[in-house]
């Protein structure tokens, strides 16, 4: 898994003998596990995983130990992240755009699932007998943090005529949507199942599968995710709206099964006059903090890895690069005992975070550091840093 040879219980017994001062990432298969293991136990069909939200080897490994055979792969490069840690995999390229140099790779990867929006992307995969081709539908459905639609998705009468294509050609049709990332809203699923119903009916074709997407939300404000009523909501959706003619499902989530394995320190370098400096901000592992803040994740910790509590003052807080962008959106509430030197805890740091960061300027997480899997027992005093 790693070359690490101390596998801390806690990223505060890690800074009781380290002092970083570049932003390092902890990452909790344990965690990771967890979250395979209640979508496989909890989803009504086959579980698999967009690799987008975080290509890392070491998730890849821990979510094919727990038992995912099957990718989400948007890329030649992704298909590579997945067939390395699992030779076997199967993986459905669902990126609906692609160059004819990118299916070429997708056919020698072995692809057997494609998504398409549009009738030219259909005509430029060719011969798509035996192959399985997922329309993806886009409707005006809110929910999500941003609107999907924008980008990729036929409305519903093209979704016809393209299923009807499909079967036309010798593929295998199937229906594909993506609700929008971070959708808390369990109705959002069953109006696209319930749409994706109709647009097969209207074709008058039986799908082969029916891909939920991701979408699936990962844990932000104080109320719990609730993803189990967002499964029994889809399994009650494709019942109602399919019957007998009900399609076998697939998820995909990126976000929701990899958000919780990692969390990120960041320090803070400079304070003065209400403002922070920190030493990790937007072009790094904050990328994704205008749209999905994390504001309620975070813990402040001195150098030593003890927590600092009490009345919270309000701070601006920076990156370290040298552009003005490189801000947050909003201030923190934090402690105000605050000082220069100290650390911010951000959970929840899994997704679009470490595969977003860029280098720029120099900055950026670099470090992993794994967290001690209960596999491994309890810390032994040999195990414990010098
Ligand atoms: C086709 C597709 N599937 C799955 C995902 C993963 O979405 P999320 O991270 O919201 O679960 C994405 C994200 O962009 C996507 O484009």
């Amino acid at each position: 898994m790693t070359s690490q040879s101390i596998f801390p219980e806690s990223p505060e017994q890690w800074l009781t003998h380290e002092t970083p001062d570049d932003p390092v990432y902890f990452f909790y298969p344990d965690r990771l596990a967890a979250t395979a293991a209640r979508f496989q136990a909890g989803f009504p069909g086959l579980v698999t995983y967009a690799v987008k939200a975080n290509p890392e080897t070491e998730v890849m490994e821990v979510l094919v130990a727990s038992g995912l055979t099957a990718f989400d792969v948007a890329s030649v490069q992704e298909m590579r992240a997945a067939r390395w840690v699992s030779p076997k995999s199967k993986l459905n390229y669902h990126n609906p755009v692609r160059s004819v140099s990118e299916i070429e790779a997708a056919h020698a990867f072995g692809i057997a699932s494609w998504s398409i929006d549009r009738p030219s992307e259909l005509e430029k995969i060719g011969d798509v007998s035996g192959q399985e081709i997922s329309v993806r539908l886009k409707l005006p459905v809110s929910g999500g943090i941003y609107d999907f639609g924008e980008k990729f998705g036929a409305p519903p009468g093209l979704v016809s005529h393209l299923l009807k294509e499909v079967v036309a050609r010798g593929g295998t049709p199937s229906i594909t949507f993506h609700p929008g990332t971070q959708c808390h809203d369990p109705d959002a699923w069953a109006r696209y199942i319930a749409a994706a119903a109709k647009a097969a009916k209207g074709a008058g074709v039986r799908l082969g599968r029916l891909n939920v997407g991701g979408g699936f939300p990962a844990q932000r404000g104080a109320h719990p995710v609730q993803l189990e009523v967002i499964f029994d909501t889809i399994a009650k959706a494709v019942k109602d709206s399919f019957g007998v003619d009900a399609p076998d499902l697939v998820c995909e989530p990126g976000r929701a099964m990899v958000a919780d394995a990692y969390d990120l320190l960041v320090r803070i370098k400079a304070l003065s006059d209400g403002q922070i400096y920190l030493n990790d901000g937007i072009y790094g592992g904050l990328a994704e903090w205008r749209d999905i803040a994390a504001s309620d994740r975070i813990t402040l910790l001195t150098p030593q890895g003890t927590r600092r509590t009490g009345p919270t003052a309000s701070y601006r807080v920076f990156g370290p690069t040298c552009d003005s962008i490189d801000q947050l959106n909003e201030p923190l509430e934090l402690p105000a005992t605050l000082s220069e030197g100290d650390y911010l805890l951000i959970e929840g740091c899994g997704a679009y975070s470490h595969a977003l960061k860029t280098g720029f300027n120099g900055y950026g997480p670099t470090r992993v550091i794994t967290m001690r899997p209960r596999s491994m027992g309890p810390t032994r005093v040999d195990d414990r840093a010098p």
